[in-house]
C-alpha cells in the first residue's frame, strides 16, 4: 500500500524504531527493496536520487509508486537530495510523494528560505507526502559530488530550533559525523550532538551516511530519535559486487538470470538494514493520516 515519508515516520518516531530509505536506479532495486519489505512485514521508503530521476523519469517513478501501490506493507516514494525547485517540481508531477529539499550548500539564512518555500510548493500539491531537510553539511561521495572532509559542517543545536521552526519541514537530516559513501577511518558520530539537537527539535531525524555504520551506532541513535536511515552505497556494492562476479565466471548468462541475482543480493542487505532499524512486524503500528 502507498504511504508517505510524514506517516511512516510519526509512529517509528513514537515506538523508538527506524524506517530504511533505500536508493534504488531500476526495477531490480525497487524490486528487491519491497519484496524485503513484504518479507519481513516492514514498511519501508523506496528513494530516488536526482541523477535516478535524470535517467528513468517518470517510467521510474511510476514503477516505484506502482510496486508501492500493490505491495502488502506502506511503501513512501521519495526524492532524495535535491536542491532544486525545478527538478523537486518535476518529481512532484511524476508521482513522488515527498522530497528532501537540500540546502546544505546555502548559508543557514538561504537554507531557511530556499526550504520554507519547497514546504510551501509541497504542500500546495495533493496529498502532502512531507518534506526532509538537512541542516549541516555531510561530507563524502554522493550522486556524483565529493563533499570535502575539510567542508564537513556538524548541525548545531540552537541553529536545528530556528531552522525546524521556520520551515515547517516534517524530517531533519542531521550532520554528527555521519559520512556519505564509504568511511575512509572508523567513523566517529556525536552523540552528545543528537541528544541536543534531539531534546530542542521535535519532529523525526533522519540520518544519511548509514553504508558501514557499526549496528550498535545505529540502535544508540535509534535511541535518540533517528527514525529515517538513508542507505545508497550498501545496497549498490552488493548489486554491482553480484554482477562482476557473475560476468567473470560466466562467458553466458542470461539477463534474467542477472536480474534475479541482483535482486537477491539487494535484498539480503535491505533485509539485515531493516532487522536492525527495527522495523520488521511494525506494519500493524502503522496508521494512515
Ligand atoms: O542519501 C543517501 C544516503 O545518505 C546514502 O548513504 O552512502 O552511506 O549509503 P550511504
Ligand atoms: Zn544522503
Amino acid at each position: 500500500m502507498r504511504s508517505t515519508l510524514k506517516d511512516l515516520l510519526a509512529p517509528a518516531q513514537v515506538q523508538n524504531y527506524g524506517v530504511g530509505a533505500f536508493n534504488i536506479y531500476n526495477l531490480e532495486g525497487a524490486t528487491a527493496v519491497v519484496q524485503a519489505a513484504e518479507e519481513l512485514n516492514s514498511p519501508v521508503i523506496l528513494q530516488l536520487l536526482p541523477s535516478a530521476l535524470k535517467m528513468g523519469g517518470r517510467p521510474l517513478v511510476s514503477l516505484c509508486t506502482s510496486l508501492a501501490d500493490k505491495a502488502s506493507v506502506p511503501v513512501a516514494v521519495h526524492l532524495d537530495h535535491c536542491s532544486s525547485a525545478e527538478i523537486i517540481d518535476q518529481a512532484l508531477g511524476y508521482g513522488v510523494d515527498s522530497v528532501m529539499a537540500d540546502g546544505s550548500e546555502l548559508d543557514l539564512a538561504r537554507n531557511i528560505s530556499f526550504t520554507r518555500e519547497i514546504v510551501e510548493r509541497v504542500r500546495s500539491t495533493n496529498g502532502y507526502g512531507g518534506v526532509e531537510a538537512e541542516l549541516g553539511k555531510i561530507s563524502g561521495m554522493e550522486d556524483g559530488e565529493i563533499v570535502e572532509a575539510h567542508h564537513q559542517q556538524m548541525t548545531k543545536p540552537d541553529e536545528a530550533l530556528t531552522f525546524v521552526r521556520e520551515t515547517g519541514a516534517d524530517a531533519l537530516a542531521v550532520c554528527i559525523g555521519n559520512v556519505h559513501g564509504t568511511y575512509h577511518r572508523p567513523p566517529q558520530l556525536d552523540f552528545n550532538r543528537l541528544d541536543e539537537i534531539a531534546a530542542k527539535v521535535n519532529i523525526p531525524l533522519v540520518l544519511h551516511g548509514t553504508s558501514g555504520l557499526p549496528d550498535e551506532m545505529i540502535t544508540r541513535v535509534i535511541g535518540y530519535g533517528v527514525c529515517k536511515f538513508n542507505v545508497n552505497t550498501e545496497i549498490r556494492s552488493a548489486y554491482l559486487g553480484r554482477m562482476r562476479h557473475l560476468l567473470c565466471q560466466h562467458d553466458r548468462c542470461e539477463l534474467t538470470t542477472l536480474m534475479k541475482e541482483a535482486i537477491n543480493s539487494m535484498k539480503d542487505v535491505v533485509k539485515e538494514k531493516i532487522r536492525l532499524f527495527g522495523s520488521a512486524e511494525k506494519v500493524l503500528a502503522y496508521e494512515p493520516s
